[in-house]
C-alpha cells in the first residue's frame, strides 16, 4: 500500500508490514515524513492499553533530540480521567494550551515539563476494542488547526494500523506456540496463571532496567516483546515425556539429561512455527529465539545447553531466567512445595553474579510490593485448567 500524504502529494514512505525494522525505526520514519508538512510536531508517541490490568503503558516514541523523552511509564487508565473518557468516547482530542492546565494529570504534567504546549491525541481500536493512543505534540500553543488535523488523521490511521499489525502478528505467533504446548500434555503445570505471572515478572524487570539505564538500547518496545514472549521459554517441554515432566520426586541424572533437551526442542518449535508464519527474520523473532535458547544459561558458564557466559547471554534471556526461577520457586510444582518470596529472594541473591545477572535480580527484588500485586492478581487456581489470556 502506498498512500499519499496531504497537500504536498508526497508519497508516505512508510515501511509497514515489515519485520526487518523495529517499530521504533518505522515510527521515526513516519515522523520524519510528517515533519515535512508539519515541522513543529516534535513528538509522536504510542501508548498501549493492557486490559488485564487496566493500565496504559508507553510503547514507542519519536522525539526530537533537544527534548528529554517521556518513556518507561505506566499508569492505571482510571487515574487519568481525560484519557479514560477519550478511550470511551472514541474521538480524538486537541488541547491548545497545555500551559493553562492547572489540574493536569501526571502524564500531562510530564509533557508540560518538556515545554510542550499543544497536543493532538487519538485513541485507536482493534475491532471495537480499545488498543491504545497516538500522541502528536508540539511546543507551539494552538498548533493543531483544522487543516493540520486533516493531514494528521492520515498519519494517525497508518500508524495505528502499523502498530496493531505488528502486535497482532506477535500475539498470533505466541498463541500458536502456546496452543501447541497445551495440546501436547494433559497436565496444566505451566499454563494459566503461571504464564501470566512469568510474563509480568519479566516485564517488571525489563521496565526497571529500562528506566534506570542511560542508554536507549532498551526501550519500551523491548519491554513489550519480553512481556509477550517470556511465557514461551519452556515450549520445548512438549518434547519431554510426562513420566519425567510430571515425576513427583527428584529427577535422576539421566532423566535430567532428557529434561535439558527442552531447550533445543523449543528452538526447533519456534523455527518451524515462525516459518509457517513467514517470519524468519526481524528483531522480535530474534528476541523470542534468544529467550528460548538461553534461558538456562548462567553468568558463570555453568548453564545449558551451550555453557556460554555473562554478556554472551542476551539480556532478554537473563531477564527471563530470573523471572522463571522466581516463579518456579514460589509456586508449587509436582516435585516441590512453594517457597516464600523471601526464601526465593535469598536464593536469587546468593546466586547473583554466578548464576543470575545481578541487575535483573536487583530489579526483581527492588519491586517486592509489585510482585505481591502480581501474585494476588494472577493466583494459581489449583486443579482447574485455566486458559492463558491471549489478549493484550
Ligand atoms: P521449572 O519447574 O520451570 O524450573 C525452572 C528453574 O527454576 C529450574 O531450572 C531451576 O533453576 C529453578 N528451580 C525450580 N525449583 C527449584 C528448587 O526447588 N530449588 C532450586 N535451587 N532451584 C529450583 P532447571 O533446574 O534447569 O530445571 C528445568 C526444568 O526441569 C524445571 O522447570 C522442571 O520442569 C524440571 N525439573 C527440575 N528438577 C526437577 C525435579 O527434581 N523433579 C521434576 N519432576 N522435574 C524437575
Ligand atoms: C487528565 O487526566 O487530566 C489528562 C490525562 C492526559 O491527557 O494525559
Ligand atoms: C528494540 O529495543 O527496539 C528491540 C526490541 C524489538 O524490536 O523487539
Ligand atoms: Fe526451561
Ligand atoms: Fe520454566
Amino acid at each position: 500500500m502506498a498512500p499519499t500524504g496531504g497537500g504536498g502529494g508526497k508519497p508516505l514512505r512508510i515501511q509497514a508490514f515489515s519485520d526487518r525494522t523495529s517499530i521504533r525505526d518505522q515510527l521515526r520514519e513516519v515522523h520524519e515524513n510528517l515533519k515535512s508538512e508539519l515541522p513543529l510536531v516534535t513528538r509522536v508517541a504510542v501508548a498501549l492499553y493492557d486490559d488485564q490490568t487496566d493500565t496504559l503503558k508507553t510503547f514507542v516514541h519519536s522525539t526530537d533530540a533537544d527534548t528529554a523523552p517521556f518513556s518507561h511509564y505506566e499508569a492505571k487508565l482510571a487515574q487519568m480521567p481525560s484519557l479514560h473518557d477519550l478511550a470511551r468516547g472514541g474521538c480524538a482530542r486537541i488541547i491548545d494550551d497545555l500551559g493553562s492546565w492547572t489540574a493536569a494529570s501526571d502524564p500531562l504534567r510530564r509533557l508540560i515539563e518538556r515545554a510542550f504546549r499543544s497536543t493532538y491525541t487519538v485513541p485507536f481500536y482493534d475491532q471495537g476494542r480499545f488498543f491504545g493512543f497516538l500522541f502528536f505534540d508540539a511546543k507551539e500553543p494552538g498548533y493543531f488547526s483544522a487543516a493540520s488535523i486533516r493531514h494528521l488523521s492520515v498519519y494517525a490511521n497508518l500508524l495505528s494500523l502499523l502498530i496493531m499489525n505488528e502486535i497482532s502478528r506477535a500475539s498470533a505467533l505466541r498463541s500458536a506456540i502456546l496452543v501447541a504446548r497445551k495440546m501436547s500434555h494433559s497436565h496444566n503445570e505451566e499454563t494459566g496463571a503461571h504464564l501470566d505471572r512469568m510474563a509480568r515478572y519479566a516485564q517488571l524487570i525489563a521496565r526497571t532496567i529500562a528506566s534506570s539505564s542511560e542508554s536507549n538500547e532498551i526501550d519500551d518496545e523491548f519491554v513489550e516483546f519480553v512481556f509477550l514472549y517470556a511465557p514461551l521459554h519452556d515450549v520445548g517441554k512438549i518434547a519431554v515425556p510426562d513420566r519425567i515432566l510430571l515425576k513427583p520426586g527428584r529427577l535422576s541424572i539421566d532423566e535430567f539429561e532428557i529434561m535439558k533437551t527442552h531447550v533445543t526442542a523449543g528452538m526447533e518449535i519456534v523455527e518451524s512455527i515462525a516459518r509457517s508464519f513467514r517470519i524468519t527474520a526481524g528483531q522480535h523473532v530474534d528476541l523470542l529465539r534468544n529467550i528460548v535458547r538461553y534461558h538456562h544459561e548462567t553468568m558463570d558458564g555453568g548453564g545449558y545447553p551451550s555453557g556460554c557466559r555473562g554478556p554472551q547471554i542476551p539480556l532478554e534471556a537473563r531477564i527471563v531466567a530470573v523471572a522463571d526461577v522466581f516463579d518456579a520457586l514460589t509456586s508449587e510444582r509436582c516435585y516441590k512445595q512453594a517457597w516464600t518470596n523471601d526464601a526465593a529472594f535469598q536464593l536469587l541473591r546468593e546466586r547473583a553474579g554466578r548464576s543470575f545477572d545481578p541487575l535483573c535480580v536487583d530489579a526483581l527484588i527492588g519491586n517486592a510490593e509489585q510482585l505481591q500485586g502480581i501474585q494476588a492478581r494472577f493466583r494459581s487456581n489449583n486443579g482447574f485448567h485455566e486458559g492463558y489470556t491471549d489478549e493484550l
